[in-house]
Order: C-alpha cells, then sequence, then structure tokens
C-alpha cells in the first residue's frame, strides 16, 4: 500500500485565505474542489523525483542530438564495434565495414545524420513510451510535477489531439524498434568476430549487456504485453500465449528500471566505442 505524503501541521492544517473573486481554474481549483491557497501542503522532497528525470533524460538528449551529427567514432573496425544509436549504417557515407547490412543510400550531405532513418524510430519508441510519458509529462511539463502538488495549466486535453494524440502510435514504434533490435543483437554477436577470428574484449560485453538491457526494456513494454495477451476471451483456449503473458507481465512489472537502466546503457555503449575508436582507451581484450 503506498504511504500518503506528509502533510504541513500536526493535524488539520490552518487552510489559509482564498480570493473568491480570483479566476477559477480547472484542476485543484474546480468548483467542488476544497480551496487550498497552497500549491501543495506536501513537506517532504517531492521535488526531487522530477528534478533527477529532467537531469537524466536532458543529459541523455543533448548527448544523442550532438552524437548523431558526428560522423566520426562510431565503428572500431579492428574488433567489429558499431554503436547502436548508429545501427544499422546504410549509407555510402558509412566507415567501410560498418554497414553490416550494405549500403541501400548513396553518399549523404554532412547536415544529414547517417542514422536519420532509425533514430526518428529510436527516439519515438521511447518518447512514447507510457512510462517515460508520465516521467516527462510530470517533470518537463508539470502535469502535475508530483503527487498532491497543484500543476500550473489551466487546461487539460490529455492525449485526445495533436501532437499528444501521436502518443497512439506507440505499437508501431514498438514493431520498428524491435526489427532495429534484431539487428543490434545481430552486431553484437559480430563483436565476437573481428577479422582475426573469435575474440572476447570487454566492447563485446558492453554490447551483449546493453543489447539484453534492451531486450528487457523492449520485452516489458506494455504494448507488447498486449499484443501477446490482450484480446484474448479465453486465456485457456491459447495457453502458449498465456505463458508468454505470464512472462511478460513479470517483466512490465520492472519497466520503468528497465527504461532507465537501458537508457544508460545505450549511452554508455555508444561512449565506450567512441573512446576507442578515437584512441583515447585501448579495448580490454580477454580472448584474442
Ligand atoms: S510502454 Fe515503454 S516501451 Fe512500450
Amino acid at each position: 500500500m503506498s504511504s500518503t505524503p506528509p502533510l504541513r501541521g500536526d493535524s488539520a492544517p490552518t487552510l489559509p485565505s482564498v480570493d473568491a473573486s480570483a479566476p477559477q481554474r480547472a484542476g485543484t481549483d474546480f468548483p467542488g474542489r476544497a480551496r487550498i491557497g497552497e500549491r501543495t501542503l506536501r513537506t517532504d522532497r517531492w521535488w526531487l523525483q522530477p528534478l533527477v528525470t529532467v537531469t537524466v533524460l536532458g543529459i541523455f538528449i543533448l548527448y544523442t542530438g550532438v552524437r548523431i551529427f558526428m560522423r566520426d567514432y562510431y565503428w572500431v573496425e579492428e574488433y567489429s564495434y558499431l554503436t547502436p544509436l548508429f545501427s544499422p549504417c546504410l549509407s555510402d557515407s558509412c566507415a567501410p565495414g560498418s554497414s553490416h547490412l550494405g549500403t541501400p543510400l548513396p553518399e549523404l550531405p554532412f547536415f544529414i545524420p547517417l542514422p536519420f532513418l532509425i533514430f526518428p524510430i529510436l527516439a519515438g519508441f521511447r518518447a512514447t513510451c507510457y512510462y517515460y510519458r508520465k516521467a516527462y509529462y510530470r517533470s518537463f511539463w508539470l502535469s502535475p510535477p508530483a503527487c498532491a502538488v497543484a500543476e500550473p495549466h489551466t487546461r487539460y486535453s490529455g492525449e485526445t489531439r495533436f501532437p499528444l494524440l501521436v502518443q497512439n502510435a506507440h505499437r508501431y514504434f514498438f514493431f520498428a524498434a524491435s526489427l532495429l533490435l534484431l539487428i543490434n543483437t545481430y552486431d553484437a554477436i559480430l563483436a565476437f568476430f573481428p577479422d582475426t577470428g573469435f575474440g572476447i574484449g570487454l566492447g563485446s560485453l558492453i554490447l551483449v549487456a546493453n543489447v539484453a538491457l534492451l531486450w528487457g526494456y523492449s520485452l516489458s513494454c506494455h504494448s507488447c504485453r498486449h499484443i501477446t495477451g490482450g484480446r484474448l476471451k479465453h486465456f485457456s483456449k491459447h495457453p502458449l500465449r498465456y505463458k508468454a503473458w505470464t512472462i511478460i507481465s513479470k517483466l512490465n512489472a520492472r519497466h520503468m528500471q528497465f527504461a532507465w537502466i537501458s537508457l544508460v546503457s545505450v549511452m554508455v555503449t555508444d561512449l565506450y566505442i567512441l573512446a576507442v575508436s578515437a584512441g583515447w582507451i585501448s579495448d580490454l581484450r580477454i580472448v584474442g
């Protein structure tokens, strides 16, 4: 059972008077609701969670925004390490050897990022994710910033209008991102087979860990759970789907954790490959 946030005062708080002539707002000032002048009566650090969310998501957005415009340091030819942010690399502008699926696209002008086709899918999958929606609605739009804290907005239309209507496309982003994840998995396997034969380096282990976390994030997706076990009238007639739905439901309970850990792991994986590719560090070789 969730605990009630602490409130100011020992017993019933003395409520400040409210200017009755002030314009009525929707939300907490809606007629019929308690007239409380304070924005919140919570005394705990309710602002910490939105602050952390803004900080981590802000770093990620900034990092990936800069990174996709870099045309170097995404591929380590010696060990077949390809960063997931650029996979698959599909144009003639890609570094030799990095295009595992060929180059159906011509050379790209400098202002078009190499992953211009895949990045919208990855960003769209995260941006429309049910968990991230909650996180950034609260943290960036303060809608509301926390339980029992009034929001600054006076109107609310939910996700019934453009642009938030697009959030309903999440299931399609799920399918597209799952295809990319299959390619990421292939990349991670290739990272054990550099030109010299079989080998294991810290980079190959990081790529595998990253792919495992990304699978955890994708499989725990609410859309995945619905696709697996939704719209069924009788689980007893679909034992395999029921079994899959049971497993995915357990993962789904950890979706928030997968969302954050996989976000960080994508950044760490890319940063490691950037550092090795740029020659800042050497890959730690375990075998080969
Ligand atoms: S709900 Fe988060 S990825 Fe689908």
